[in-house]
Order: structure tokens, then C-alpha cells, then sequence
């Protein structure tokens, strides 16, 4: 039994190179929509997202970052290759007054699978985190992200056009049962 939109769900992989094209306005209105349509706890909205698109303040965060943790720690997937960010065009950052991780998380989801249906690529990132973490820099790029000073990183999302097919991650298919009804 399938559809479009279980077939976007089984799709999904995290992808960690992109295409140097940014992503069309349509598909940017479209994933507005899937993050302002996302769930939250009594309908609180705790989250604000920023969809960044320029590439120089990218790099110049990457910088920043690496200044943070440190160049030669390897503190996500492929770092030593990659920036934090993965050369994606468009990194959306989501910020939170409280920590809102559930809402957060499902909103990441929310962007992650109609970024699939659009034929998008994404990588859930939460490395960079360190980077607001650190007072300087943390206020530093609240600021550029247009983003009050006491909001907690909650979590980043990488989206482009996938330039890679990454093998696919296992899983451990029994940490997931049906209970039903004894025979
Ligand atoms: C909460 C969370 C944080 C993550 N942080 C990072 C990260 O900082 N850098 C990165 O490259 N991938 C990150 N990932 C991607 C995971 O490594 C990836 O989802 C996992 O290896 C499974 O692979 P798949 O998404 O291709 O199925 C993160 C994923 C989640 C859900």
C-alpha cells in the first residue's frame, strides 16, 4: 500500500552534497507552509524558523564555528569534508524562546518530507548549535538571523537539490512491534 505522500516518508535519506543551484521560490513557499502547518503543544507555535540563503555568511558561520569547536574535531558526519551546513543553499535555522524540541523536531519532519516530495534534499543538522551556545558568536548571528537574543537553537535543516545518493543508514526493525489483539 503506497502514495505520494508515504513514498516522500520512505524516500527521505540525509543528504550531505548539493547542487550549487538555489531552490525555487515555489518550492520555498511550499516548505513556509509545511513548517507554519507543523503541530505544537496546545497549538503554542513555539517555534520560529529562519530559511537562510546567503552563501557568504554561510562560509563566514562555518568559520565561526570551527573557531568554537575547534578545526580538527570531527563533531558531525563528514565534517572533515563538509562545513555544518554541507554546501547546501538554503539552512534553516529553528529557534525556540523555551526549549521546544517535540515541536521543534516535528516541525523539522514536517520540512524534511515536503522537501522530498518537491524532490529536495535535506540533512537535519544539530552540530551547529555550538556555534549558539557560545555567548559572542551565539549573539553575534542571532542577530543577522533577526532573532531576540534569548531564543534557544533548537535545530538546522540543509535543503538543495541532492548531488549525491547516499547509501542507505540500517535500522533496527525490532525496536518497532505491533501489539494486537492475542490470538
Ligand atoms: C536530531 C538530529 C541531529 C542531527 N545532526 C546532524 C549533524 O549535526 N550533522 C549531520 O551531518 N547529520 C546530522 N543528523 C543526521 C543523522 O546523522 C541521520 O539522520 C542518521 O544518520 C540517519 O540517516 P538518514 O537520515 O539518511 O536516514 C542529525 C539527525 C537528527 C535527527
Amino acid at each position: 500500500m503506497t502514495n505520494p505522500t508515504v513514498a516522500s516518508i520512505l524516500a527521505r535519506q540525509s543528504v550531505r552534497e548539493y547542487k550549487p543551484v538555489q531552490i525555487s521560490s515555489e518550492a520555498m513557499e511550499v516548505l513556509v507552509a509545511a513548517a507554519l502547518r507543523a503541530p505544537s503543544g496546545r497549538n503554542s507555535q513555539p517555534c520560529h524558523v529562519r530559511f537562510f540563503q546567503r552563501a557568504e555568511e554561510l562560509r563566514a558561520m562555518q568559520v565561526d564555528f570551527k573557531n568554537i569547536v575547534g578545526w580538527d574535531t570531527p563533531v558531525h558526519t563528514r565534517s572533515d569534508k563538509n562545513p555544518f551546513y554541507h554546501n547546501a543553499p538554503t539552512f534553516a535555522f529553528i529557534f525556540a524562546e523555551s526549549d521546544s524540541r517535540m515541536d521543534a523536531g516535528l516541525m523539522a519532519e514536517n520540512i524534511c518530507i515536503a522537501a522530498q516530495s518537491l524532490e529536495l534534499g535535506t540533512c537535519i543538522v544539530a552540530s551547529v548549535g555550538a556555534l549558539f551556545a557560545d555567548a559572542a558568536a551565539g549573539k553575534k548571528w542571532r542577530e543577522i538571523l533577526e532573532i531576540p537574543a534569548h531564543f534557544i537553537f533548537q535545530i538546522g535543516i540543509c535543503i538543495g537539490y541532492p548531488d549525491e545518493q547516499p547509501e542507505w543508514k540500517p535500522r533496527n526493525a525490532g525496536q518497532v512491534r505491533v501489539i494486537g489483539e492475542k490470538r
